[in-house]
């Protein structure tokens, strides 16, 4: 099982990194000890009564008081939603598994939508591991390597350890001479080698080479040589997904699939099976499930299949914690004729918690500019702060979010450390936002090829 312990987080990563971009300044909720939204903290401003639901929804998820049940996050477009949603997912902390997907992403996979969703959901439940894991750790006194004479062939070699209390000499394979090669060890360093990996960790440098400094430079941290056994038996405790699990074990794809990206579909069989074995650890002590959460974002794109998958998937026992957001209000359900709230079918609808989120006030707006420039590391003059806040509210957050990037772009350019009033016009002109494009479109309707009227000739 060890095997799988690198971090392995996403397989699909571009919309991921876009998506994140746009969201780095969130650190968490905001919320202080008595779960109350703080007025700006932790890159969240305002929003206050939805900030405060999300913080009880996090309440109940660390409870493990939510299974089974699901989340909606509506409200118009640039309200925070998704912000929020990553606001809870930092304050999970990186043990929980959070798994972000836009609903129309599972159409455009080259696998069917219920494999899709069964990936994700299959992403966002965790298994903790524990492990009885052997390692020998001590100082590094000797690395003799034999070279063999012809140059070529198997290279073989000794590497001596000791502790205060003992020493011991360890034959050296090929695939350990490389590791120790490559993590460049040598006499003096502390290391711990894991038995069954093979894996090689520095610790650090033994204190008495602390003369040696000079030589190492300056960032070498210095530690005590350790006392007792050199071979010991550590508990060693892991998180992986039960997607992970599944991805390593479908013999059809092999361990590499997971960093190709492409993993295609995987077997109903290898998941009963894995299902069967994680709930066998979990009676033998030896694991426990940890329910994720998975967001899904734009979820009135989701067809009717997708949503009565979402019913089911929400009463098995595993489930993760779902959070949804949509903008939109009463809509028909994609694959039906009918129209529900918010696109959704009422038996799910029924499931929800829902949260709604309002637009921003001038003030919020101001603010969260400016907790982006910060982010973006824009210095900006106070006249352009107000001149973008304005843009913000005539257009939209959004829009003017995106302007700073630009702006700060056209500020290099003339070479100017301040993004200014007419740095600000000029991306501004460059760019349009919604309303602009739209109404240039309409006045300009009839010159556009395509809306050339089809005639009856
Ligand atoms: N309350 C808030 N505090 C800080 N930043 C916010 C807040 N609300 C929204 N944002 C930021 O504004 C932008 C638009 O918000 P977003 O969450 O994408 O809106 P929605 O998902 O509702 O359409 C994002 O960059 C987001 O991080
Ligand atoms: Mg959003």
């Amino acid at each position: 099982m060890s095997s799988i312990v690198p971090k392995i987080s996403e397989v699909k990563d571009l919309t991921r990194i876009e998506r994140i971009g746009a969201h780095s300044h969130i650190r968490g909720l905001g919320l202080d000890d008595s779960f109350e939204p703080r007025e700006v903290s932790q890159g969240m401003v305002g929003q206050v009564n939805a900030r405060k639901a999300a913080g009880l929804i996090l309440q109940m998820i660390k409870e493990g008081k939510i299974a089974g049940r699901a989340v909606l996050i509506g409200g118009e477009p640039g309200t925070g939603k998704t912000a929020i949603a990553m606001g809870i997912a930092q304050s999970l902390g990186s043990n929980t598994p959070f798994t972000a997907i836009a609903a129309s992403e599972i159409f455009s996979l080259e696998m069917s939508k219920t494999e899709a969703l069964t990936q994700a959901f299959r992403k966002s439940i965790g298994v903790k591991i524990k492990e009885e894991t052997e390692i020998i750790q001590g100082e590094v006194v000797e690395i003799q390597i034999d070279r063999p004479a012809t140059g070529s062939g198997v290279k073989v070699g000794k590497l001596t350890l000791k502790t205060t209390s003992m020493d011991a000499i360890y034959d050296l394979g090929s695939k350990m001479i490389d590791s120790l090669t490559k993590e460049k060890v040598q006499n003096g360093d502390i290391i711990k080698i894991d038995k069954g990996t093979g894996k090689i960790t520095k610790l650090g440098r033994s204190i008495s080479r602390v003369r040696d400094n000079d030589i190492t430079g300056s960032k070498v941290n210095f530690i005590e040589c350790p006392s007792g056994e050199i071979q010991q038996r550590k508990p060693e405790v892991h998180t992986v997904s039960l997607h992970e699990i599944d991805v390593i074990n479908s013999r059809a794809q092999g361990f590499f699939a997971l960093f190709a990206g492409d993993i295609g579909e995987i077997k109903a069989e290898v998941r009963e099976q894995i299902n069967h074995k994680v709930a066998e650890w979990k009676e033998e002590g030896k694991a426990e499930i940890v329910p994720g959460v998975l967001f899904i974002d734009e979820v009135h794109m989701l067809d009717i299949e997708c949503f009565s998958f979402l019913n089911r998937a929400l009463e098995d026992e595993m489930a993760p914690i779902l959070i949804m957001a949509t903008n939109r209000g009463n809509t028909t359900i994609r694959g039906t004729d009918y129209k529900a709230p918010h696109g959704i079918p009422l038996d799910l609808l029924d499931r929800l918690l829902i949260i709604s989120t309002t637009p921003y006030t001038e003030k919020d707006i101001q603010k969260i500019l400016k907790i982006r420039c910060e982010e973006e590391d824009v210095d900006i003059k106070e006249d352009a702060l107000a001149l973008l806040t304005k843009i913000g509210v005539e257009t939209s957050l959004r829009y003017s979010i995106h302007l700073i990037t630009s702006a700060s772009l056209v500020c290099v350019k003339r070479k100017g450390t301040e993004v200014s009033v007419e740095d600000i016009k000029k991306v501004y002109d460059l760019f349009v936002d919604v309303k602009r494009s739209v109404k240039y479109l309409k006045d300009y309707q009839d010159e556009f090829l395509h809306n050339t009227p089809i005639t009856n000739a």
